[in-house]
């Protein structure tokens, strides 16, 4: 607690640095924009001065797409200082006063940082306030505050203005400390013409006519502590649904035509909103929570305190929305509402543990909608990469703050509260030490350890387990372990390793891992589920009978892959095909998984994955099946990329025919989808006549006709690849009003094999024309499911690189997605040099990023797989 108040210490794990008396170590100050040094060289700000409040008053210019603002800063000096550093980015300072007197505002621009030197000590203890006006233009980027337009109804152009902060973009907005620990209050104001309408975390408290013919929204200050990057606003032209839930005022935003696909997220919102509330026992804050459908907006949505913005796909559906449209929906609400309790009134205190922000909401959503699957397995993928990295990680760089927004603080997060959860034996006790970890630091900011602590405290009058020394297992070092079973009648030896795909010289700690098991005798209960927990090298003990097989990690609540060795594996397959049900759905799709991925450690053979298929042709339900068509589907994309398209379309076939009828539960609905979605693309003739001619009756009918949401996507990608229909389909995109439908009909035009059409979309995607550049990723993930059109998403990226990252940080959501889409599926050397090539050439435009690596050692392990087992394939096939 002493290091952290030292005024040039940094909050990173790798410390403080130490302080050397006879050694002073004096940082070499960089130079700033006008000349002068600038007073500080860090990423992290100094912990000298502490921002109390920011009034803030915003004056956007929708015609002229520019802003001015004035941003009074009140602050408490914490230790003696000359100098305030702060943040700012792309902001013209025109004044700035402290304490009355004018002051010049210095800048640093690699660190978006500003700062202004005194002569004079400022002294711990004392108050202060510094004032700014300033002038910008509204961001370009889908980032800071930026501007979006969209055509209504009428066919008239409208604009609005938005923001986005997190993780680094207040910055962009006005002049702060941008970091998640400097929390502060914020009262701001916003100027507005008498046709707009404004939005802000809080209610509006007033409205005032100003001299110039333009309204100033005043809204209430802040009635929390919050962290810069939870600030929103927003001037537009929207209209809301409201309820009122438990004293909080709860609305829905959209542009006024799509008004009608609000109701069942104020539904949702609702029912959530009670749930947590009872669920955390603390109440949600604010006396009002506003969920806002954005035109133009490039992540899912984000869960500014009081104002949670989404894309219109994440919030609004119809009623000839597919069930699992609305589960989506669903999904992102119940994620950004956990976020108003974890993330926002209680924050991570550096980027290093977003995970606490982005696992915990992850897993609330499982937790919120018992009906949604378990986080996927792409964490564990990722994680066995040795480029993968810890749950709670270094972060130096703002490349390095972007990047921690993948499956690791996601679904890796999530996997292993859940595996928590499920091992403790009463299922209150991890409830009740979220409770406690959000009380004892409400309003603060903390780390990893904090949530440990916690729960241990928690666990205290059982001692069931250390949660603190089991759960830093699974946080502070990469991957997961490979738990390998060994059965001799009733004696079972577990054995752990790190399941790591390329072998690297990192040592790791033993994991201390709660290993669930089920038996021949009773399996599918949770009453059967027995615990053992591994923390050695290898361990044995006795079951009280012989069994003659064993299934590890129950329903897949545990981060961990098993091997059975090859009489285990038998017997399981041996017994599921006798009778597919002696297990849980999730469990059998876990064996397809883990079996996969053994093959893929070179573990298993080829072979032995298809001996599973003995059981597998009696497979009917969605989530093993799911789970086999991704892991063969993944095989079939890289064969086809080889131009092995004998083999490719051998693969394909594996699945089984599907109806067009009605389906009434989504998880049927969701595997209805992907088989026909597959035998299309096999040009399955029935599956592709049916299509057409539903895509025909839509368009005859003008769209009054309407395409079940669940069969859209195959309708329209077969009319996407014929040349008859791309044109039609392309005009009803450009006049289509729903955002859900509208990328449907995307995916479906980028499947076309033209090269003038694929050109074509990506350019427009890149102007950002007819078709918006946020679904760039989109368009370039689906191109590279098809041979011809990867290629093309491939010339396109090298060329355009430049562009792309200016749209999108590196490092970014959208920059992983779009380099993991060009080369996941890439297996031959000469695909390896050409990707090496062109990403060690980008230097510090790119070359750093962690998707680098791992696309490189992706492509590795593909060529490896491919060179086992292409023989096998070929026999098999
Ligand atoms: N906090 C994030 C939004 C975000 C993502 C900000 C990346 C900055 C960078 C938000 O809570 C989130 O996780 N959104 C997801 C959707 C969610 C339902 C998984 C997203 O945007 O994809
Ligand atoms: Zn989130």
């Amino acid at each position: 607690m002493v290091l952290y108040f030292l005024p040039a210490c940094t909050f990173t794990k790798a410390g403080c640095p130490k302080p050397n008396k006879t050694n002073p170590i004096e940082p070499v100050y960089p130079i700033s924009t006008n000349g002068e040094l600038f007073p500080w060289a860090q990423l992290r700000l100094p912990q000298s001065i502490k921002p109390l409040s920011y009034d803030l008053t915003l004056n956007p210019d929708l015609d002229k797409m520019t802003f001015t603002g004035r941003t009074v800063i009140n602050m408490s000096i914490l230790h003696s200082t000359n100098r305030i550093v702060f943040h700012g980015a792309n902001l013209s300072i025109t004044k700035a006063t402290f304490m009355a007197s004018d002051v010049t505002v210095l800048e640093y621009k690699p660190r978006q940082q500003l700062a202004v030197n005194f002569s004079e000590e400022l002294k711990a203890g004392q108050y202060c306030v510094l004032t700014m006006e300033y002038s910008a233009n509204f961001s370009n980027t889908y980032d800071g505050f930026y501007n979006s337009s969209y055509i209504d109804k009428d066919g008239n152009k409208r604009v609005l203005a938005a923001t986005q902060f997190e993780p680094l973009s207040a910055r962009k907005a006005f002049p702060c400390f941008d970091e998640p620990a400097f929390k502060a209050t914020f009262l701001i104001k916003i100027s507005r013409k008498k046709t707009y309408m404004t939005l802000s975390n809080m209610p509006k408290a007033k409205s005032t006519n100003l001299s110039n013919g333009l309204v100033q929204d005043e809204f209430e200050k802040t009635s929390v502590n919050m962290s810069t990057y939870l600030v929103a606003f927003i001037v537009a032209n929207f209209t809301s649904i409201t309820k009122n839930v438990s004293g909080t005022q709860v609305s829905v935003y959209s542009v006024p035509e799509k008004i009608g696909h609000t109701e069942y997220a104020l539904t949702i919102t609702s029912k959530l909103l009670e749930f947590y509330n009872n669920f955390f026992d603390i109440n949600y804050p604010l006396k009002k929570l506003d969920l806002v459908a954005i035109p133009d907006f490039l992540a899912g949505a984000m869960e500014n305190w009081g104002l949670i913005t989404f894309r219109e796909t994440t919030l609004l559906v119809g009623n000839e929305s597919s069930l699992l449209e609305k589960q989506v929906v669903a999904s992102v609400i119940a994620h950004e509402l956990a976020h108003q309790w974890f993330g926002n009134l209680v924050t991570m205190r550096w980027w290093n543990d977003l995970w606490l922000n982005e696992g915990f909401a992850t897993y609330m959503e499982y937790m919120s909608l018992q009906e949604v699957s378990l986080p996927n397995y792409s964490a564990l993928d990722k994680d066995a990469l040795s480029s993968s990295h810890a749950v709670s990680t270094d972060v130096n760089t703002t490349e390095q703050v972007e990047e921690m927004f993948d499956s690791v603080s996601y679904e890796k997060g999530a996997s292993i509260l859940l595996m928590l959860n499920a091992s403790f034996p009463g299922d209150q006790q991890f409830r009740k030490g979220i409770i406690e970890y959000l009380k004892q630091f409400s309003g603060l900011n903390t780390d990893t350890d904090d949530l440990w602590n916690s729960l241990t405290q928690t666990d205290k009058p059982t001692h069931h387990m250390n949660v603190s020394q089991m759960m830093t297992s699974w946080t502070s070092q990469k991957g997961f372990p490979l738990v390998t079973v060994n059965l001799m009648g009733n004696q079972v030896t577990l054995t752990q390793e790190h399941f790591l795909l390329t072998s690297d010289n990192t040592t790791h700690t033993l994991w201390n891992i709660p290993v669930t098991y089920v038996n021949d005798s009773c399996s599918l209960a949770p009453e059967c589920r027995q615990v053992f927990t591994l923390k050695n090298k290898s361990d044995t003990f006795k079951l009280s009978k012989n069994v003659t097989w064993l299934k590890l990690n129950y329903k897949s609540t545990g981060f961990y892959i098993v091997d059975y060795g090859k009489d285990g594996w038998s017997a399981l397959t041996e017994a599921l095909s006798k009778n597919v049900s002696v297990l849980t759905h999730e469990d059998r799709a876990s064996l397809i998984h883990n079996i996969f991925a053994l093959s893929r450690l070179g573990r298993v053979t080829f072979r032995q994955v298809l001996n599973l298929q003995k059981y597998f042709s009696l497979e009917t339900e969605t989530s093993p099946v799911m789970e086999a068509l991704l892991q063969l589907n993944n095989i079939y994309r890289q064969l086809e990329k080889r131009q092995e398209s004998n083999l490719a379309s051998q693969v394909h076939k594996l699945n089984t025919n599907q109806t067009w009828d009605k389906e009434e539960n989504v998880s049927k609905q969701e595997l209805r989808s992907a088989l026909l979605e597959m035998a299309c693309s096999l040009n399955d003739e029935n599956c592709t006549h049916q299509a057409t001619s539903l895509f025909k009756k839509y368009k005859d009918s003008n769209g009054t006709i309407r395409i079940p949401g669940d069969l859209q996507q195959t309708v329209f990608t077969v009319a996407g690849q014929s040349d008859e229909t791309w044109d039609t389909l392309f005009n009803m995109y450009v006049h289509a009003t729903y955002d859900s439908e509208k990328r449907k009909m995307l995916k479906g035009l980028a499947s076309t094999q033209n090269p003038q059409r694929l050109v074509q979309i990506l350019s427009s995607g890149l102007r950002g024309s007819l078709i918006q550049t946020q679904e760039l990723p989109l368009i370039i993930s689906t191109m590279c499911q098809s041979f011809a059109g990867c290629l093309f998403a491939w010339d396109f990226i090298q060329e355009n690189w430049d562009r792309l990252i200016e749209k999108f940080p590196i490092g970014s959501f959208a920059i992983q997605t779009i380099i993991k889409s060009v080369t996941s599926q890439s297996s031959t050397q000469a695909q390896l040099n050409k990707v090496q090539a062109f990403f060690s050439g980008l230097k510090e435009r790119g070359s750093q990023m962690r998707s680098v690596q791992e696309a490189l050692e992706t492509i590795k392990l593909n060529r490896d797989w491919m060179d086992r087992n292409l023989p096998t394939l070929r026999r098999w096939l």
